[in-house]
């Protein structure tokens, strides 16, 4: 019964990747709008990444005779106002995320589910990883005005370092 709930959650967490994987997609597709070449690939990168973490869940799942379960019905609240406001919502996505792994290991622990909490002490260290990159970012992009030379700039400078 407690592995069920864990699973639960756990099957959550591959939809917050399928979700995640589209948001940055979308992300991407704004970007390459704006003629952002950089930030463009930034998120195409990010969104096949998210797709690998989506699948590193199924096949974790399977191995232990769970069938998965995707959510199709996914909705994006697409509206994109800046390269900033983008970046926000990219690291914002991925603190819910954060917050949701730890959650489940949290739960995994409690209830002493040692292979569970060992599948996602991978994701743990991703997190950090995911966090710090686009903190980096934000905190550069703050100092760029929003004009699309700067921005232009800041594309062409600053995220060739992180594609
Ligand atoms: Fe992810």
């Amino acid at each position: 019964m407690f592995e069920n709930k864990i699973i639960k959650n756990l099957n959550n967490q591959l939809n917050l990747e399928y979700f995640t994987s589209k948001l940055y997609l979308e992300m991407s597709f704004w970007c390459d709008i704006k003629n952002l070449k950089n930030a463009n690939i930034f998120f195409q990168n990010s969104s096949n990444d998210e797709l690998k973490h989506m699948n590193k869940i199924f096949k974790f799942l399977c191995d232990i005779n769970v069938l998965p379960i995707i959510n199709s019905n996914i909705s994006l609240n697409i509206n994109f106002n800046s390269l900033l406001n983008v970046f926000k919502k990219a690291y914002i996505n991925e603190k819910k995320i954060t917050r949701n792994i730890n959650y489940i290991s949290n739960i995994s622990l409690k209830y002493k589910n040692y292979k569970i909490f060992h599948f996602l002490k991978w994701y743990i260290l991703k997190q950090i990883k995911e966090e710090k990159i686009l903190k980096t970012i934000i905190d550069n992009l703050i100092f760029f005005n929003n004009n699309q030379k700067d921005i232009l700039i800041f594309d062409n400078l600053f995220l060739s370092k992180y594609i």
